[in-house]
């Protein structure tokens, strides 16, 4: 449902004089459920901008003496979209508050990639029970991509009578009416639009700390790989124009900010449905690259979308960092043609092969799945040859999830659990060696560090990650934080580093 149908909506379900006290009525209007029938559709319909947000009068102020508190699960377009609606928030007048306890909304962001990420939240959700039966008056939330899933929706409806919203990725705009409408009355409300999407220009936003920071570039998905449900969750692919994106990058480069990463879930796909300019990745990176920010990321990369354009402007290097994140999800061709990826083994290493040509120093990381339906022990072995074939640095590995609604969940599977459970193992074995083998390299090499703050096990030391995004510990003034640092590395572990301070850098340049 788009805005239209739901004003649409609103009109014919607004009580008129007789129908006042009809409220099975009224909370039509605020009943708004997802089908993914229609989150599938991918139409001709123009992407519609929009610059015209705004808190209305009657909610400022909302929120005076009310703290929120935001669970997020999921990737960094969740952690993004946190950022907005923690921003609308503060809009509205609350609080924040890092303690569930203390607060008087809670919402869950969520995540829908894989069964376990849901049942997660599903515990969550059943931990908040007592908590609302000591305070009544709070309002607990569900958004993110889970809400735009029906039988999530109907399971909540069915048995968590104790949750008073559930909202979609395409209403987060709609959090001041939703939290009006969740006050005003006693019933669920629930608005999940199943559309294809807008661009939202103008979202406030509370980002996270002050060091490193996201900026979207588009949003959705229309690649519809046999196995993922983000383009149900998340409508198509549609780009923020060029000059929006560079004036939000200038201003977090006059912040101070040390590092952006530009985001999107296929973000090489960037300005392919632009009709009135030619536009992609490698251009907006090669004006991005000129900003005077010290460290600039991107992520995720498709492989079917890479182009030599782009591979020419990270090679400039500078500012944009020798890391590249190029999930591969299978070694062979037959599963990637299943898995409809639209490349074949040979077309992806021959993209690697363009990739360590341009930029000898590159390091690459990888998502895989294993135990795709009926996928062979051959099929397999194919994933951990391609594995060592591109050395890759490290990997986030899958077992396959089967997905409501997604064509692979229909598919047939004759691969026991147990065997899938013992590929993942073998996978991971091959990946600790690889990355071990990585870092090894980095022994008594003197690396840049971009220092985020204390070590997580020990407040004495500081913690921040090497031009390619790898963990380091190291003893060092608190000064450094916030600062981009040269770090000796005395012991090289599978996962992170340890070293110690050099000297203080001062701000890279960049031309
Ligand atoms: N847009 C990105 C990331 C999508 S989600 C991309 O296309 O690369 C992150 C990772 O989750 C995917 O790369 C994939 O490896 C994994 N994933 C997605 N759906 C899954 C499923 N149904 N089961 C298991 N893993 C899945
Ligand atoms: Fe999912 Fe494929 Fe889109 Fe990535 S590219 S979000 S894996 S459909
Ligand atoms: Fe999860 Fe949605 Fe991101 S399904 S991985 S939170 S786009």
């Amino acid at each position: 449902m788009n805005e239209q149908q739901r004003l649409d909506n609103q009109r014919v379900n607004s009580p008129d004089k007789k129908s006042a006290k009809d409220y099975s009525k009224y909370f039509e209007a605020v009943y708004i459920p997802p089908s993914l029938k229609d989150a599938k559709k991918r139409g001709k319909e123009e992407v519609k901008y929009h610059n015209d947000f705004s808190i209305q009068k009657e909610f400022l102020g909302m929120g005076t003496g009310r703290k929120f508190y935001i669970r997020t699960y999921g990737c960094q377009m969740n952690e993004h979209d946190t950022e907005v609606m923690a921003g609308i928030f503060l809009g509205l007048g609350y609080e924040v508050t890092d303690q569930a306890e203390d607060a008087n909304v809670i919402l869950l962001n969520t995540c829908a990639i894989r069964e376990n990420a849901e049942n997660k939240v599903f515990g969550e959700i059943g931990h908040l029970k007592a908590l609302k039966r000591e305070k009544p008056d709070l309002l607990i939330g569900v958004c993110g991509c889970m809400s735009q899933e029906e039988s999530v929706v109907n399971k909540i409806l069915e048995k968590h009578h104790h949750i008073d919203m559930i909202f979609g990725t395409h209403n987060i705009h709609r959090l001041p009416n939703i939290l009006h409408e969740a006050y005003m009355s006693k019933e669920m409300v629930i608005e999940v639009w199943s559309k294809e999407g807008d661009v939202i220009e103008n979202l406030p936003k509370v980002r996270r700390g002050n060091i490193k920071a996201w900026v979207n570039i588009m949003y959705g998905c229309d690649k519809f790989c046999t196995y993922c449900i983000v383009p149900y969750t998340r409508g198509k692919e549609r780009s923020r124009r060029p000059d929006d994106i560079i004036q939000e990058v200038r201003h977090l480069a006059a912040q101070g900010y040390q590092e952006i990463t530009l985001l999107g879930q296929n973000v090489n796909a960037y300005g392919k449905d632009f009709d009135d300019i030619q536009y992609g990745l490698g251009d907006l990176m090669d004006e991005i690259r000129k900003i005077d920010i010290p460290r600039v990321r991107f992520t995720t990369s498709h492989p079917r979308d890479f182009d030599d354009h782009l591979i020419e402007v990270l090679a400039k290097g500078g500012n944009l960092m020798d890391h590249i994140h190029l999930p591969v999800q299978s070694g062979s061709t037959d599963v990637l043609k299943i898995m409809a990826r639209k490349y074949t083994r040979e077309q992806y290493l021959e993209l690697v092969r363009k990739i360590k040509a341009a930029i000898p120093n590159v390091s690459l990381t990888t998502d895989i799945i294993v135990g795709y339906p009926n996928e062979t022990e051959e099929q397999f072995e194919e994933t951990l040859s391609l594995y060592r074939e591109v050395g890759y640095e490290t990997a986030y590995t899958f077992i396959y999830s089967p997905r409501e609604g997604t064509p692979a969940a229909k598919m047939t599977d004759n691969v026991p659990m147990a065997v899938k459970k013992e590929r993942l193992q073998r996978l991971n074995a091959v990946v600790n060696e690889l990355s071990a083998a990585a870092m090894k390299k980095y022994q008594d090499q003197i690396v840049d560090v971009l220092v985020e703050g204390e070590s997580k096990n020990n407040p004495d030391m500081l913690a921040g990650y090497t031009s390619k995004s790898r963990l380091v510990n190291f003893k060092g003034p608190k000064t450094a934080i916030g600062k981009i640092v040269k770090v000796k590395i005395t012991d090289a572990k599978t996962w992170s580093l340890n070293g110690e301070i050099v000297e203080e850098l001062q701000q890279v340049e960049v031309n």
